[in-house]
């Protein structure tokens, strides 16, 4: 008798793998346990959640700044400290230089990798561009707005061509507007220089607008109470964000997330 296939099918070569993954700290709490989890190369995947749930340690796994205690995390078919050179961190606050220009802050990682001046200002020029930001290379940091140093730091984080970019509430301290506008400016970032994406958010509608599946958390310890698909195709216009499809498949989100909440 045939077997009748699994709705969704793990990807046969994926770029992230957990594998029933734990981590405990040496004060001995359990952070995260029985993590499971293929993301295929491409995904752009949210992980939502209850504060102190494990985001940013997962983060912190996939990029090899902690090792699991139990389990495996395969991260391009290496271990994730093999694997290091090929991620890259994007955190809510710029860390921008501020002695250096805007050029020099994305110029930064290229300059320690060695790069040659002639090739540096070539790759400088073409992320400046692709931010949207060509016209404030000779501006410093504290001339910028919070939206444009979040894309200064986005340049600089994509000047190595990471094949993994890490972002940890990026756009969490920025006003509803310009966060919507930088999440439009993500995405078509990513349709012409892809990379595959974490991105960890306390918003329901940015993880739903943004990602290929959003992963609900809960907590105590953490684990992965449910992967939400969203099927929506890219380019995705800002007025998804009014469409019914859009709308419901938050209200499902919101719904997850509730589910995942401590009680009160
Ligand atoms: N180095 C550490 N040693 C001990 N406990 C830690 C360490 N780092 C994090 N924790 C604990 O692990 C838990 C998860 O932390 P983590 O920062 O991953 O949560 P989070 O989901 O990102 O939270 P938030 O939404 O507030 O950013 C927290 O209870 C935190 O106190
Ligand atoms: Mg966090």
């Amino acid at each position: 008798m045939a077997t009748v296939p699994p709705v969704t099918h793990p990807p046969s070569n994926p770029i992230v793998s957990f594998e029933s993954v734990g981590k405990r700290f040496d004060n001995g709490h359990t952070v995260l346990e029985g993590i499971d989890l293929d993301i295929a190369p491409g995904a752009f995947v949210s992980f939502i959640g209850p504060s102190g749930c494990g985001k940013s340690t997962l983060l912190r796994l996939i990029a090899g700044l902690t090792p699991a205690t139990s389990g495996r995390v395969v991260v391009d078919g290496a271990t994730p400290e093999g694997a290091r050179s090929g991620t890259f961190f994007v955190f809510q606050d710029a860390n921008l230089l501020p002695w250096r220009r805007v050029a020099g802050n994305v110029d930064l990682p290229l300059m320690l990798r060695g790069d040659r001046p002639e090739s540096r200002r070539k790759r400088v020029d073409e992320m400046l561009e692709l931010v949207g930001l060509s016209g404030a290379a000779a501006k410093f940091p504290w001339q910028l707005s919070g939206g444009m140093r979040m894309r200064v730091s986005i340049a600089r984080a994509l000047s190595l061509a990471p094949r993994i970019l890490l972002l940890d509430e990026p756009f969490g301290a920025l006003d509803e507007m310009t966060r919507d506008r930088l999440n439009e400016d993500l995405l078509a970032i990513r349709q012409r220089d892809p990379f595959t994406a974490f991105f960890v958010t306390h918003s329901v509608s940015e993880a739903v607008f943004l990602s290929t599946q959003v992963v609900v958390l809960g907590s105590n310890p953490g684990r992965v109470t449910d992967v939400i698909e969203v099927p929506f195709a890219y380019p995705r216009p800002a007025e998804l964000r009014e469409a019914p499809e859009f709308l419901s498949l938050l209200a499902r989100t919101t719904h997850a997330l509730r589910a995942a909440l401590p009680p009160p």
